[in-house]
C-alpha cells in the first residue's frame, strides 16, 4: 500500500497542502483501495499568525509530526530540516515524499527522500522564474532535477522542464492546487469581518454597508526587495506617492517587520498595533497591519481596486478573481498570470512601479470577469491523487 509523507513547512506551502489532504480523504472514502498518509510539519513557519492560523482556517488536521526547524540562515535551516526529517524517513518508511512549492522545507524533504531512494512528488514543478539570485528559483530547480513524479500548473512548466532534460513519462499536468483552495473558500471568506475591523464599510444603520473608499492592498517580503536599504526606500516613496490617490493597506510579513525597524522606516506608515481600538482607513496614506489568516485575506483582496505584490501565489489569486496585480519583481516564473490573467511585471524602481500602477487602475476601471488559465477549476488535488492511487 501507498504510504504517503506529505510536507508543509511555510505560509504557501499549507494553502497548497489543503486541498491535497482532502482529497485523499475524499479517495479513501470513495475507493476501496486505501493511501496510508501523515502529515510532516517542519516548522520552517511557526508563528501563529503564520502557520496555526492557516490550519485553523483551511481545516487542515493538526501535523503528526513538527520537526520544529524554525528560522536561521538558508544553510543552517534547510541542513536541520533535513537532518530531522531524515529520521521520521527512517522510522515511518514513507513509499512517496510529497513537497509542494518552492521554499527551503520543499528541496531539503525531497532531497532527505530522493537519497534514501522513496519516491519524489512535486506539486508545483517546472516553474522558473531565470533568475538564480532568488533562492526560490534555486530550490525548484534542484527539487525537480530530482522528483519522480512532476505535477505541473501551466503548460510553460513542461517546456522548462523538457529543457531540462526531464523525461515527458514523469510530467502530469493537474492544474493548480491553490487555485482548488481559492474556490472552496470564497463563499466562506465573505464572512470575514476584515472589512469592518479596518473601518472599511460605512456603518449606517439605514444603507446597505459598501466600501466607504477604494484601496489597494500590498504584500511585500522577498529579500530582494526588502534587504538592501536603498531598494527598499525605492518602493516606500512609490507606495507613498500612490497613496495620495489610493489608501494602500499592508499585512506586514515578519521579515518585513524587521527590516522595516532596523532601516528606521517606521514613520512612512501607519500602524494598527492594537486591535482593540482599530484605526479607520481614510482615502491617504499607507496602513500596515498585522499578518492575516487566509479567509480574512481572500476577502481583503476580492475587494481590493488593486493588489500590489512580490508573492508568486498572489499573481495566481488575482488572476482568478479578476483583479489588477502589479508585481514588484523584474521576472515571474508564473507567466500566465500576464499571459491571461490581470498580472503585469513592474520591476522595483519607483517610477515604473507608479507608472503600472496607475495603468493598471486605468486599464481596470471597471471590474472584468476573470480569464481562467486551463484546468485552473478546482480540481487539482483529485487528479493529484488519482493518478499518485494509480501508480502505487
Ligand atoms: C519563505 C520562503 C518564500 C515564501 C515565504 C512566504 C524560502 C527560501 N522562502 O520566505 O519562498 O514566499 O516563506 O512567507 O523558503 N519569521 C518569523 N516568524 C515566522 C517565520 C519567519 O518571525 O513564523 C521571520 C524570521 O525572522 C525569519 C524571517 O521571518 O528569519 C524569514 O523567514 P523564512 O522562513 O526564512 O523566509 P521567508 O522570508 O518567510
Amino acid at each position: 500500500m501507498m504510504k504517503l509523507c506529505l510536507v508543509a513547512g511555510a505560509r504557501p506551502n499549507f494553502v497548497k497542502i489543503a486541498p491535497i489532504v482532502e482529497a485523499i480523504n475524499y479517495y479513501r472514502h470513495s475507493h476501496n483501495k486505501g493511501i496510508e498518509y501523515y502529515l510532516v510539519h517542519t516548522g520552517q513557519h511557526y508563528d501563529e499568525k503564520m502557520s496555526k492560523l492557516f490550519f485553523n482556517d483551511l481545516g487542515i488536521p493538526p501535523s503528526d509530526i513538527d520537526l520544529e526547524v524554525g528560522s536561521a540562515s538558508h544553510a543552517i535551516q534547510t541542513a536541520e530540516i533535513m537532518k530531522r526529517f531524515e529520521k521520521v524517513c527512517l522510522k515511518e518508511k514513507p513509499t512517496h515524499v510529497l513537497v509542494v512549492g518552492d521554499v527551503n522545507s520543499t528541496i531539503a524533504c525531497a532531497l532527505v527522500a530522493s537519497k534514501l531512494g522513496i519516491k519524489v512528488v512535486h506539486v508545483e514543478a517546472g516553474l522558473r522564474s531565470f533568475d538564480r539570485d532568488m533562492p526560490e528559483e534555486i530550490n525548484r530547480v534542484l527539487t525537480d532535477a530530482i522528483s519522480d513524479f512532476l505535477f505541473i500548473t501551466e503548460e510553460n512548466a513542461r517546456e522548462n522542464l523538457r529543457n531540462e532534460g526531464i523525461p515527458e513519462n514523469k510530467i502530469y499536468f493537474a492544474g493548480n492546487v491553490m487555485i482548488d483552495t481559492l474556490l472552496k473558500h470564497k463563499q466562506k471568506a465573505l464572512k470575514s469581518e476584515i472589512l469592518n475591523t479596518l473601518g472599511l464599510l460605512n456603518d449606517s444603520p439605514t444603507e446597505k454597508s459598501h466600501l466607504i473608499t477604494d484601496y489597494c492592498v500590498l504584500t511585500i517580503h522577498r529579500p530582494s526587495n526588502v534587504d538592501d536599504k536603498t531598494t527598499f526606500q525605492g518602493i516606500i516613496e512609490a507606495l507613498t506617492e500612490i497613496s495620495q490617490q489610493i489608501p494602500i493597506i499592508i499585512p506586514v510579513h515578519p521579515r518585513t517587520l524587521n527590516r522595516i525597524n532596523e532601516f528606521g522606516f517606521a514613520d512612512s506608515f501607519i500602524w494598527h498595533s492594537n486591535p482593540e481600538s482599530p484605526f479607520k482607513i481614510s482615502t491617504t496614506g499607507i496602513y500596515c497591519i498585522d499578518p492575516l489568516g487566509y479567509l480574512d485575506f481572500l476577502q481583503l483582496t476580492s475587494h481590493a481596486k488593486i493588489v500590489l505584490t512580490d508573492s508568486g501565489g498572489i499573481q495566481e489569486e488575482t488572476t482568478i478573481l479578476g483583479i489588477p496585480c502589479v508585481t514588484l519583481r523584474e521576472n515571474t516564473e508564473r507567466p500566465i498570470t500576464v499571459t491571461q490573467g490581470t498580472n503585469v511585471i513592474a520591476g522595483i524602481k519607483k517610477e515604473n512601479i507608479i507608472k503600472a500602477t496607475f495603468s493598471q487602475l486605468a486599464l481596470f476601471k471597471e471590474p472584468v470577469k476573470p480569464s481562467v488559465p486551463p484546468l485552473w477549476d478546482g480540481k487539482a488535488s483529485n487528479r493529484i491523487v488519482e493518478i499518485l492511487a494509480g501508480e502505487a
